[in-house]
Parts: structure tokens; C-alpha cells; sequence
């Protein structure tokens, strides 16, 4: 047996695992600490109203021999696939149903994505980037090129023709900035994919945060997009599903190449590696897209909407510099005082117990840098506000 050596090349432990670990040996030395959790952004509100009657209905409906369901379609149920289709629908969106394809989350299949290409496939990845796309692609040994998202350049790096890349990874909002590409800065992006022949990858996780019209909500609003790429997307924060597990993909028929077709590819590869998202689960998820769903889960963001805005107030008040918080439930913030990613981690730790996520844990350029997410509770982010003005202003 011959081990996948490229593991090596990966650092130890994922960086929310490794987050965690800090914090818990944290709470284990000090047990009297109320620690405050604004690092991983894992939401805070329970599942709507309308998610919980159709998970319950659903589950009634396994308890009858005439409404019980075993095995599903693999890529998800028509009712499902349907209901997401008319979401896109309303945002000037067509598209085929049997291009979207149900999974368990975003994150899943941003990594299950790279069955389908060769590894001698060279990949682009912004830098800091959520670090999934760097590490999923580092264990299958693809060369990584990186392009720098910097203050400069407003953390949303333009395509350079001089770089030649086959798979692009793009994320917007932005995980962790925040920062978010305008349709036009999009279309620029798929004009360059279109040139190279090389495929996007969009994560469109934080999309139900975008509010100003100019701003991407799916990739496929720009022309020409269907034809290069794979769009990501999820009801983790949309609906709060991060422990409910629900996500989908959207792989156009209009990418070919080599005499195959992307979408007969996943398709294949589901079938072969994935039975499918529980039933229950699927019910619950299509109950987002009823008009009362629709209601409750906007009251839910414009609830985590609000504790952007505390945030990003506290940090105005502070004079410390930010991106973010607006079209995104990320606030990335300069460290201050100079401090490191990891060293301004441990000084808000001990000195105020509140966590957030270093910025260098998203890469190089995230030196420097500290996100807090806005999906705690009201209560917490405003004492976490109070406690961070006090530790920076005594
Ligand atoms: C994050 O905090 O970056 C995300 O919650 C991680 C994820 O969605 O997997």
C-alpha cells in the first residue's frame, strides 16, 4: 500500500478544526470565562417555522408503508431541483433542471468537483480564499497558482491574460473578505475563462447577503457563463441548514470538452459515489421556496444583517479599518496596533474571550488581517462589541 504522499504537503488539521482545539483548551483552563464565538460562521437561529412542518411532515410520511421512501434519485428530487430552479428563475436565470444537482452541503462538493478533472490541470485561487479549494486540491497534487486579493485591488483580483490557468476558483461574497464582484468585474472573468478554455468554480454560499443590484447574485447572470462554469451554492446560510446538510450544484449541459459533456460526468459521479440527500432533508429544504418560507428566512438574515452592521459600527468607532459586512456576514478587519493574524486571535481571546478567525488562516495575503462573522446571536455580538471597544480602549 502507498499512501497519498500529497497529504504531506497540507497543513495538520483543517483550520476551523484547529480553531476549535485552541478554543477548547482555552475553556478547559479557565471554566469561569464566558467565551464568545464569532470565528467559524456557523449560524445561530433555528430553522424556520415552514422547514420544521415539512421536516415533520416528512417524517410522518416515512412512517407509512404508502409514503415511505427508500433510495432517491442521487442528484435529488424533481420537487426540489424544481423549486431551486424557479429561485434562479426570478434572479433572470434559466436554466434545466437536470443541471442542478442536490448534495449535502457547498463544501462537499467543492472538493467532489475534482473527480472530473485530470490533475494536470493547472488551478487559480485568490489569496486569502476560503481554504477548502487550497487544500482539496493540494491533497490531489494540481499545481495552485495564486492571485493576490489585496486592500489594493479591494480584495476581488481581475483575470491577468498573461496567467494561464484551467480551473478557477471564485468566491462571491467573498469568504472571508466579504467583498463581492460587481456583474461587470464577473464578466470579465468569464471572458478569460472562455479564452483559456478553462473552467470556473463559483461559490455562491453568501449570495442571499447581496443587496445592492449591481452585485452578482449567481455567476450565470453574466452572458456567457453557462458555457465555463459550475456554480456552488447552499441553504447553510440561506437557511440555516449548517447541521441539516443541504446544498446543490448547478453543472451546465454547455460544458464540454474532449467529446464529454461535465454535467454527464457528475451525473456519473454521483450516481456511482452518492445516494443521495435524505428525503426528509429535501422537504425541509423546499420549503424555503414557498412564499411563507421566503418570509421567515429573510427575517432570519436581516437578523444576522443587523450584527454585520454592530460589528462593522464598533469597528467605524474604533477607527480600525474593514471590509465587508455589507452584502456579506463577514467583517475583515485590519488587525490593529500592527498586530499578527494569530497574535491579535490570542489578545482578543484572553483579554476579551472573544473568538474570531485569523486572516492568515485563509492564506499569505490574510496576514495581518482577523475576520468576525455576523451570524451569532444579537445578544452575543453586541456583548462581544462592548467587550471588544473596552479591550482596545483602555
Ligand atoms: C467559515 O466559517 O468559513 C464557514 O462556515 C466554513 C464553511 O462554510 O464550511
Amino acid at each position: 500500500m502507498k499512501f497519498n504522499t500529497n497529504f504531506k504537503n497540507i497543513a495538520e488539521s483543517y483550520l476551523f478544526s484547529d480553531i476549535a482545539h485552541r478554543v477548547n483548551a482555552y475553556t478547559a483552563a479557565h471554566p469561569d470565562k464566558k467565551v464568545l464565538r464569532l470565528g467559524i460562521g456557523d449560524v445561530t437561529l433555528p430553522l424556520v417555522p415552514s422547514v420544521i412542518e415539512a421536516l415533520h411532515g416528512a417524517v410522518d410520511e416515512m412512517a407509512h408503508k404508502e409514503t415511505f421512501k427508500g433510495y432517491g434519485p442521487e442528484q435529488g428530487y424533481a420537487f426540489l431541483k424544481d423549486s431551486i430552479n424557479g429561485a434562479y428563475a426570478r434572479k433572470g436565470v434559466q436554466l434545466e433542471s437536470d443541471e442542478i444537482f442536490i448534495s449535502d452541503g457547498a463544501k462537499s462538493d467543492l472538493g467532489n468537483i475534482l473527480d472530473l478533472f485530470d490533475r494536470d490541470n493547472t488551478v487559480l485561487v485568490p489569496d486569502p480564499v476560503y481554504p477548502v479549494y487550497v487544500d482539496t486540491n493540494t491533497m490531489a497534487g494540481r499545481k495552485i497558482i495564486f492571485m493576490d486579493a489585496t486592500a489594493e485591488n479591494g480584495f476581488l483580483p481581475m483575470p491577468d491574460y498573461s496567467v494561464d490557468a484551467d480551473i478557477i476558483y471564485l468566491c462571491s461574497p467573498n469568504n472571508p473578505t466579504g467583498a463581492a464582484y460587481t456583474k461587470a468585474q464577473l464578466k470579465k472573468w468569464v471572458d478569460y475563462a472562455l479564452k483559456k478554455q478553462a473552467v470556473i468554480l463559483y461559490d455562491a454560499a453568501y449570495e442571499c447577503f447581496v443587496t445592492d443590484d449591481s452585485l452578482a447574485r449567481s455567476v450565470y447572470q453574466v452572458e456567457g457563463a453557462k458555457k465555463c462554469a459550475v456554480e456552488f451554492c447552499s441553504f447553510s446560510k440561506t437557511a440555516g441548514f449548517t447541521g441539516t446538510r443541504c446544498g446543490y450544484t448547478v453543472v451546465p449541459k454547455s460544458i464540454e470538452a474532449d467529446g464529454l459533456s461535465a454535467n454527464k460526468m457528475w451525473l456519473r459521479r454521483q450516481t456511482t459515489k452518492f445516494n443521495g440527500v435524505p428525503y426528509i432533508v429535501q422537504k425541509g429544504a423546499a420549503a424555503v421556496f414557498t412564499e411563507q418560507g421566503e418570509r421567515e428566512i429573510k427575517k432570519n438574515i436581516a437578523v444576522y444583517q443587523e450584527n454585520a452592521r454592530i460589528i462593522a459600527e464598533c469597528m467605524d468607532e474604533l477607527g480600525i479599518w474593514y471590509t465587508g459586512g455589507k452584502n456579506s456576514p463577514y467583517i475583515w478587519l485590519k488587525c490593529p496596533g500592527g498586530m499578527g493574524s494569530w497574535e491579535f486571535f490570542d489578545y482578543l481571546l484572553d483579554g476579551a474571550q472573544v473568538v474570531g478567525t485569523p486572516g492568515a488562516g485563509f492564506g499569505k495575503n490574510g496576514e495581518g488581517f482577523f475576520r468576525l462573522t455576523a451570524f451569532g446571536s444579537r445578544e452575543v455580538t453586541e456583548e462581544a462589541v462592548a467587550r471588544i471597544k473596552k479591550l482596545l480602549t483602555e
